[in-house]
């Protein structure tokens, strides 16, 4: 993103050319971003078997899964669904790490049938999987107590969370490996989404190391994803090149005590995917109540819950004039709840009927969280090359395909 003669550009075009040539609510994604973000993963951590799978629930666009695919990125999946545009997108089995929730037999099968590495999340599943594949190979993901995450509904580990062995079952979960002659090939955690602490990446990675010291077969240590992008101005970013290093460090003495270099791998999704990603929207309303101005917009949370869901904080530009005066207003979207607002008495530049606004870094969890409510239509996506040419990467649903 650009500012040029006070507009937002993106790669060389304006947004609201964009926004006329494809009509808006109309998410955006830059190329270029998402270069940036994979190899500044892939470079700031030195260690050198290093394994990344990009966690594709943050963003499902098979042109996104394409394009980390050709950056030598694997995927992360946590559904059936997953697995398939993965492979659609041209990943291998190879390439391809699963997640287990509260999952179906049938899926356990699809998933033992097509050669994908699974990570476990429970004993009873670690159970049924040994029924199933009796002698197989299999990671488990362990919860080692520790949690982290933006908002309460992201954090994953801990007592509280519905995720992964408890570290405090490890005896059972081995007792059921040796019964379904099971090799424990991996051990896993996430702990949570939106980090921006570093120091509990360090902890969390400890405390799974230590536990990974009680397989003797490993062959890779997965710390999940969680690495946060800052959204206000008030958040910093993480610095990758001094904790890359330490991760790497802290792993290095680990294989060497284990006695084998085993595969680090992580499983990023937001970092890659956020800040690639805005969502324009065109200003329908400016209404103005004895109490509040709000500024209207033909969009809602059925396109972008996060502000909604996690009280998450998104900036917000005037594609149509990035530097004027500023008001204190409320962006409101088109649907019939309150708590519609993209931004509640925020200070932006003032803006007028048929403006374009910017929500920045909706890359991540935005049009994948989408929805029809209201039966409203859910939004185009488009990819922006580095070379500013412009390529529709999903048509704007129809009302008909919304009831389809
Ligand atoms: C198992 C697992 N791995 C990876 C991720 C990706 O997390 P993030 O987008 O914060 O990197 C998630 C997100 O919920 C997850 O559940």
């Amino acid at each position: 993103m650009r500012v040029k003669n006070n507009k937002l550009y993106f790669s060389g075009i304006k947004a609201e050319e964009l926004a006329k040539r494809y009509k808006t609510p109309l998410y955006v994604y830059e190329e270029r971003v998402l270069e940036e973000k994979s190899k500044e993963l892939l470079e700031n951590i030195p260690y050198d078997k290093l394994k990344i799978f990009y966690a594709c629930k943050a963003n499902t666009n098979l042109e996104i899964l394409k394009f980390f695919r050709r950056q030598g990125l694997g995927l992360e999946t946590v559904s059936q669904g997953e697995v398939l545009a993965g492979f659609k997108a041209g990943f291998k089995a190879e390439d391809i790490i699963y997640t287990c929730d509260n999952i179906l037999e049938d899926e356990l099968k699809f998933l033992i049938r097509n050669k994908i590495r699974i990570n476990i999340d429970s004993l009873s599943q670690l159970e049924e999987y040994g029924k199933i594949n009796y002698g197989g190979e299999v990671g488990l993901r362990i919860n080692q107590g520790i949690g982290a995450g933006h908002h309460s509904h992201c954090i994953t580990g801990g007592p509280d969370s519905k995720f992964g062995i408890y570290f405090s079952q490890l005896k059972s979960a081995k007792r059921l490996a040796k019964k379904y002659n099971l090799k424990i090939v991996g051990v896993h955690q996430h702990i949570g989404s939106g980090i921006l602490d570093e120091s509990i990446f360090l902890k969390a990675m400890k405390a799974l190391l230590k536990t990974a010291k009680e397989f003797k077969d490993l062959e890779y240590i997965d710390f999940g994803g969680g690495f946060g992008v800052p959204y206000s101005p008030k958040e910093k970013p993480l610095n990758l090149k001094t904790l890359g290093k330490k991760i790497s460090s802290v792993f290095e003495d680990f294989c060497q005590d284990y006695g084998k270099r085993l595969w680090m791998c992580f499983e990023p999704g937001r970092f890659l995917v956020a800040q690639a990603g805005t969502l324009l929207v065109q200003v329908v309303e400016i209404k103005k109540t004895p109490f509040k101005t709000f500024v209207g917009v033909n969009s809602g949370f059925n396109h972008l819950v996060r502000p909604v869901m996690y009280g998450a904080y998104h900036c917000i530009l005037n594609a149509s004039c990035i530097k004027g005066p500023k008001q204190v207003v409320s962006v409101a979207g088109n649907i019939c709840e309150s708590g519609d607002l993209f931004a509640k008495d925020r200070k932006i530049v003032k803006a007028k009927k048929g403006d374009i606004l910017a929500i920045l870094d909706a890359g991540a969890y935005g049009f994948v969280q989408s929805s029809n409510f209201n039966s409203r239509p859910k939004p185009a996506e488009i990819m922006v090359k580095k070379n500013g040419k412009v390529r529709i990467i999903r048509k704007r649903q129809t009302w008909e395909q919304s009831l389809a």
